[in-house]
């Protein structure tokens, strides 16, 4: 067996001296060959619960029996053809995500990753405004393409060629520096740029309160609000959007991951005030017919499963039984979109809960583990979890 680094991860070139994969991913010492609702095997026939669904991208559970009849039955039928052609099933989609979103009167253009929408959101935004700046908050994460990686607060994800003077960053949940801001950039801005529920960055939620204001001072300013739910949207916070909470709409919604239960696919959700001309947004795969395949069946089974319900009563359980384990601090999240500090102990316990306990989780520099199961996780499979949290905890 391969040694993992004191951070639990190993190097692609350390698992293989003759790998020819770019070295770019910390790796997990695990080999994974099948899925199964919220179980993955590994090669040697071991089983491991899924609390990190793939990063937050597994929604209704590991080759369900819907998604795969749905996707196999499009591959016999028609796999591809470009957006020069109507293709029936995009519009299927199109308007069964509105419906199920309750944004009747969206419209919805398909791409392929969270930061392909993020970039589209932006530029349709600056088509819109004629504006050219964008307002981002701290600790946030939009993709690591050209203006999304500008928009993301890590610094070390951006090269030169990503640095920009019209991305303005401002602290997260600081409600009363909006409006000064605002009186002194606002007519610059094309958008705003704001997740419900910062993933990557920890697990922070962004206040009711703040979210309102920025509403309000992107109408009164002519901003569009773009809320990125690449990984808080599509159900994980118990809404289908997160930003719902807060009784706001965004102009743009831009999402992915849950999207397509690991079949690649994503999409922005434009408002009705949004203008788009012809020949403005583009791709060559986004919107196949395998991926609105693949997006459909996660809408119907997330209505027959009733997983926003599932995300909410999982959630309550989760935030219950964490609450009362001792390594457990500052606990947060809603939904299953849920993060905690460690002591200083993050590696020991996320790896505890890998070698010990075979379950995987996320984790967020420096200290916090972050819990992205399916939607579909079951009361028995929370509390195996929780299980598993109260014997670390009392050997620690
Ligand atoms: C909030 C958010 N936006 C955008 C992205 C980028 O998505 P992708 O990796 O599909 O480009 C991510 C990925 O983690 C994300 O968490």
């Amino acid at each position: 067996m391969r040694n993992p680094s004191p951070s639990g991860s190993t190097s692609a070139s350390a698992q293989s001296s003759v790998s020819s994969l770019l070295d770019v991913y910390p790796l997990l010492d695990l080999t994974l060959e099948k899925g199964l609702g919220a179980v993955v095997t590994d090669a040697q026939g071991q089983e491991y619960l899924d609390f990190y669904g793939g990063h937050a991208v597994i929604s209704i559970g590991h080759q369900h029996p819907h998604w795969i009849e749905r996707l196999t039955r499009q591959m016999k039928q028609l796999s591809f053809y470009s957006n020069s052609v109507h293709l029936p099933i995009q519009e299927e989609f199109a308007r069964k995500l509105t419906n199920v979103a309750r944004k009747e009167k969206f419209r919805l253009f398909l791409c392929n990753s969270g930061a392909e929408a993020n970039e589209n959101a932006m530029k349709l935004a600056s088509f819109h405004t004629g504006r050219s700046e964008v307002l981002a908050f701290k600790g946030g994460f939009h993709g690591r393409t050209s203006l999304a990686v500008a928009v993301t607060d890590n610094p070390a994800i951006q090269a030169p060629i990503n640095s920009t003077d019209i991305v303005h960053r401002l602290p997260i949940n600081e409600t009363l520096a909006l409006r000064p801001f605002f009186e002194k950039y606002g007519e610059q801005l094309a958008c705003a740029i704001v997740e419900g529920i910062q993933g990557v960055g920890g697990i922070i939620e962004a206040d009711d309160s703040f979210l309102k204001e920025l509403r309000e001072l992107c109408d009164q300013y002519r901003v569009l609000l773009i809320a990125d739910s690449v990984q808080c949207g599509y159900g994980r916070s118990g809404h289908f959007f997160a930003h719902d909470q807060s009784g706001i709409s965004a102009d743009i919604y831009t999402m992915a991951k849950g999207m397509g239960n690991g079949f690649p696919v994503a999409g922005i959700l434009c408002s009705p005030a949004v203008r788009v001309e012809k020949g403005q947004l583009g791709t060559t795969f986004g919107g196949n017919p395998l991926a609105c395949a693949a997006g459909l069946a996660v809408l119907e089974v997330m209505e027959s499963e009733q997983l926003l319900q599932n995300a909410v009563e999982r959630g309550a359980q989760l935030l219950d039984g964490l609450s009362k384990i001792s390594f457990v601090e500052k606990l947060r999240g809603r939904g299953l979109m849920i993060g905690f500090d460690t002591p200083s102990v993050e590696p020991a316990v996320r790896m505890r809960l890998l070698k010990e306990h075979r379950i995987l989780t996320g984790f967020s520099k420096p200290n916090v583990i972050r819990l992205l199961p399916p939607l579909a996780i079951t009361e028995q499979e929370v509390d195996q979890f929780l299980n598993a949290c109260h014997q670390i905890a009392n050997g620690l």
